[in-house]
């Protein structure tokens, strides 16, 4: 039976893709910064490990106690919309820590487990932002966007060992997330953006196209189809924008 340790599984997309695995038979390492905060059912192929991806000492003990594993997903991640000449610096940190240093510590410290076995796959996931630009993600854009290119670049290191990388790029989805990403902007918008802010929010109506089984099925592909393409847009709007772009 094969084993996957996925990141941020409190909530959203991380959840439902353990949930996903749970249900067809595969052991599930499901981490969460406060494993209190679990909302999966108990199973005696569940466990569930404290990881926090900017804190390297809880990546090493949860991936020691992991055991070894076949597929990691690094899912854990964090959003920001605002204007950028005003963005504090410190949040500006904190989005890339998270999600592409987190990304890149976690993915380092299977990598020696991975590449003793010669087996194993690595998915991460990113966003469709990463297809074509929107307004206010600046940051946020180039968080993800750096994860596409450290993913593409590693995905041909590591083929000699086996090790096999893929990118799942989710659209929009009425997860935390967007509550979380809220909770980070800025208090006031700066005079000189007023009108293009208010313009950006007109026009961003249009219902999440995004269900997290969608992410959930595409990383399933990604972990079990060898052949399956190494960017798998996830949900009707990812999809369309992969197509357009
Ligand atoms: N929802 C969208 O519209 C959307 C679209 C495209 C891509 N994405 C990406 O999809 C991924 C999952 O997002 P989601 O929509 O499922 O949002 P979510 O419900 O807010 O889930 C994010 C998860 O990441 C965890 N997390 C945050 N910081 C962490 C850290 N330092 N260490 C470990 N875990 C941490 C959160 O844990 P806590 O409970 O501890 O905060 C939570 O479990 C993210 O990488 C996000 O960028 C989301």
């Amino acid at each position: 039976m094969k084993t996957i340790l996925i990141t941020g599984c409190s909530s959203g997309f991380g959840l439902e893709t353990a949930k996903y695995f749970l249900a067809r038979d595969w052991n599930v390492v499901a981490t969460m910064r406060d494993p209190k905060q679990s909302q999966l059912e108990a199973s005696d192929r569940l466990r569930i490990l404290p990881l926090d991806v900017n804190d390297p000492g809880s990546i090493d003990a949860a991936v020691e106690a992991a055991g070894p594993i076949d597929a990691l997903v690094n899912n854990a991640g964090i959003g920001l919309l605002g204007v950028f000449e005003t963005e504090n610096m410190a949040v500006v940190r904190e989005i890339f820590e998270t999600n592409t240093l987190g990304t890149m510590a976690v993915t380092r410290a299977v990598l020696p487990q991975f590449r003793e076995r010669q087996a194993g796959v690595i998915v991460n996931v990113t966003s469709s932002v990463t297809l074509a630009p929107l307004p206010l993600l600046s940051v946020y854009t180039a968080s993800k966007s750096a994860v596409t290119a450290f993913t593409q670049s590693l995905a041909l290191e590591l083929e000699q060992f086996n090790i096999r990388m893929a990118l799942v790029e989710p659209g929009r989805s009425p997860t935390r997330f967007g509550e979380t990403a809220r909770k980070r902007m800025q208090q006031s918008v700066p005079e000189a953006y007023a009108g293009f802010v208010e313009s950006v929010f007109a026009n961003m109506g249009t219902p999440a196209g995004t269900d997290p089984v969608d992410v959930a099925e595409a990383v399933w592909r990604a972990v079990t189809d060898p052949v399956s393409p190494a960017r798998i847009p996830a949900g009707a709007d990812a999809i369309a924008m992969a197509q357009a772009s």
